[in-house]
């Protein structure tokens, strides 16, 4: 777990906006409203929620609607995802399908989970998708 006060200024910018955009997301099935935020390598900050389906397997998870986001911003290289979720206890990690997502963008990024109570863990991405398919010789993989 990492002290939210230890955080600089901009990791802390990236866990409010990811837990400012949960209130944005679309759950009315698990009424599990995730959010997330990423910093792109400019800077820059593009924030996802989930945005669920009546056809339960369409769902997309909120970090993958901040990749979406970013890249029809222009951004294609990330250094950080902070990740909102409800509840304190477990953590929330990200599931398979947005490890190997983020991997396409940001092989190593630095990734935050926090808690509904503003508790936050620090992990990276490396560390939560070991090994990751990379197309060969593609530029991600390098
Ligand atoms: N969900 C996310 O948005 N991100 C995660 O990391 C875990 C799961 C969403 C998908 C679905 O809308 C809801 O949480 C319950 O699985």
């Amino acid at each position: 777990m990492v002290e939210p006060n230890s955080l600089d200024p901009q990791d802390r910018l990236l866990v409010e906006e990811a837990r400012r955009i949960r209130e944005r997301a679309y759950s009315p099935y698990s009424n599990f409203a995730v959010g997330a935020a990423l910093r792109a390598t400019d800077g820059s900050v593009h924030v996802g929620c989930n945005v669920e389906n009546a056809s339960f397997g369409l769902t997309l998870c909120a970090e993958r609607s901040a990749v979406v986001s970013a890249v029809a911003q222009g951004c294609q290289q990330f250094e950080a995802i902070a990740i909102a979720a409800p509840g304190d206890d477990p953590w929330v990690w990200p599931c398979g399908a947005c490890r190997q997502v983020l991997a396409e963008f940001g092989p190593n990024l630095t990734v935050f989970l926090v808690s509904e109570s503003g508790k936050v863990a620090r992990s990276t991405l490396l560390e939560l998708l070991p090994h990751q398919f990379h197309f060969p010789g593609s530029e991600a993989g390098k």
